[in-house]
């Protein structure tokens, strides 16, 4: 009582004092309110949970590994629609991963691992040099690699389960999410020319899906990524000459793919949530086809999907069968006209040509590797007023489908520089833009580039093109 009567006067006697402890219990108070408001946050929200009815999971030794940065609002909700959807007993354990030192993230990442839900925190604090060697635009690209290949060889080879899930934290979830891999995990084992599943469809926007077949699943050759499932085996492969950045498209490259393909729903069972994605997401760059995706209206009880038919062999014999009985269309009979009973198809023979369908029919008009996004073996499938149309890439063969021979002899890397010189062309080669010789080496045309005030850098960026 004496040394505290003491303290008193001390600090009565000296104002700065007075001040800085005041503060220093003001922000003591703060950071304990947050930490109980975050706490309770979730645990009221899972408290009334509404369980999905589809109850048979069969998800051994599976996490699911989130991907998070500096997203608090988009992290809360992301793990709000994990924590209701995921299946009760037991628990599939959640790993949220965070990369760089955002507090709040860190806060909120903590309190979660702290529940006794089956989550923990894992925190990727320190990066390597290597992006900083770019662009800060570009460093990003760098961060998100190191980050992806650091979480993984975590949880496969620190904590040594044998598929895991990775999400990121701006996604948005369908409520069969776990049902979905839960029925597909076990081909990843059974048939080794899946290389993942994916929930998400690149081409998932409502218009361009058949919603009343919801169950319905695909082979894809394009990594789709956002909302995927690998097993331990496949990441050894790829940790052992994981990029430095650009991690996705490198999945994709021939000598890295294998032809290997995944599986993808027809109606995406993940979206982009864009309120909370900012402008992060793909530079805002495809933010009209991420927006366009929808899930599911209801959700699917993928035990009774018989995914058997998804294996390879069994899939290109009966593909092969759909693509000969369907009628062949010009890309101008390809209107209002046709007949949902039926399938059709139309063939795209160069990137310019897949270009026109893309932009007519509102599809993703980029090439990877050769590539459009979708693609099975150069068949790209959508709906078109009600109908099923199959886009079959000019190099398609039905003897190549059917004889194993890898996709990866279908496609051609010039096409993708093809097709990167239709969005230069795009970009720049217009009426109000520039109207001479359209070539990121024609003198005119670097000539305008400095003009213009655009920089040398940018025809050079431009410099791998083929022009068609
Ligand atoms: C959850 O929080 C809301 C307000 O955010 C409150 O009205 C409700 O009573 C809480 N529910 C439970 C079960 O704590
Ligand atoms: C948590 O996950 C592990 C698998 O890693 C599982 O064995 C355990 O039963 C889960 N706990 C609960 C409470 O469901
Ligand atoms: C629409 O396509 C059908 C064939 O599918 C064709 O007969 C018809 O002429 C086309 N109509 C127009 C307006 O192009
Ligand atoms: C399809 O490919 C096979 C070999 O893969 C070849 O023998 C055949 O001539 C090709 N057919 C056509 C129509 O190009």
């Amino acid at each position: 009582m004496l040394l505290f009567n003491k303290v008193c006067r001390c600090v009565k006697r000296n104002r700065t004092l007075m001040y800085f402890l005041a503060c220093v219990l003001v922000f003591a108070g703060l950071w304990l309110f947050s930490q109980l408001s975050d706490v309770q946050n979730f645990s009221n929200e899972t408290k009334d949970v509404e369980w999905p009815t589809i109850q048979v999971y069969d998800l051994p030794e599976t996490a699911v590994l989130v991907m998070a940065a500096n997203r608090e609002a988009a992290l809360r909700n992301h793990m709000n629609q994990l924590l209701k959807f995921r299946p009760s007993d037991p628990l599939v354990p959640i790993i949220i991963s965070q990369d760089g030192n955002k507090e709040s993230v860190t806060r909120l990442a903590t309190s979660y691992a702290s529940s006794s839900l089956n989550i923990s925190f894992i925190h990727h604090k320190y990066r390597s040099s290597s992006g900083r060697r770019v662009d800060r635009i570009l460093r990003n690209y760098f961060y998100i690699a190191e980050h992806f290949k650091w979480a993984l060889d975590r949880v496969f080879f620190e904590m040594g389960y044998s598929t895991v899930i990775v999400t990121e934290d701006d996604l948005d979830i369908s409520s069969d999410f776990f049902s979905y891999f839960a029925a597909t995990r076990h081909l990843l084992f059974e048939d080794n020319s899946i290389l993942c599943v994916s929930a998400w469809n690149d081409n998932g926007a409502a218009s361009l899906t058949d919603r009343s077949k919801s169950d319905l699943l695909h082979r894809t050759d394009f990594f789709p990524g956002l909302g995927w499932m690998l097993t331990a085996s496949v990441w050894k492969e790829l940790s052992a000459s994981w990029p430095e950045a650009y991690w996705d498209d490198w999945l994709r490259m021939p000598e890295v793919r294998k032809g290997r393909a995944c599986i993808r729903p027809e109606v995406s069972r993940t979206a982009h949530n864009m309120k909370l994605a900012g402008k992060g997401s793909s530079e805002g760059l495809f933010k009209s086809f991420l927006s366009s995706i929808r899930l599911p209206d209801t959700p699917v009880d993928f035990s009774n999907v018989d995914v058997s038919s998804l294996k390879k062999k069994e899939y290109d014999i009966s593909l092969a069968a759909v693509l000969r009985d369907s009628m062949p269309l010009t890309f101008e009979q390809l209107n209002n006209t046709l007949d949902a009973t039926k399938t059709y198809k139309t063939i795209y023979k160069t990137p310019r040509e897949f270009k026109i369908l893309a932009k007519k029919y509102k599809l993703m008009g980029d090439i990877r590797s050769g590539m459009p996004r979708t693609s099975y073996y150069g068949i790209v499938p959508f709906i078109c007023n009600g109908a099923r149309v199959y886009a079959v890439h000019g190099n398609f063969n039905e003897t190549l489908l059917l004889d194993g021979s890898s996709s990866s002899s279908l496609y051609t890397e010039i096409w993708t520089r093809m097709c990167r010189y239709l969005d230069f062309e795009e970009q720049f080669c217009r009426s109000d833009k520039w109207t001479g010789s359209c070539h990121p080496e024609d003198p005119g045309m670097i000539e305008w580039f400095e003009r213009k005030g655009y920089g040398v850098s940018v025809p050079k960026s431009w410099s791998d093109v083929i022009v068609n």
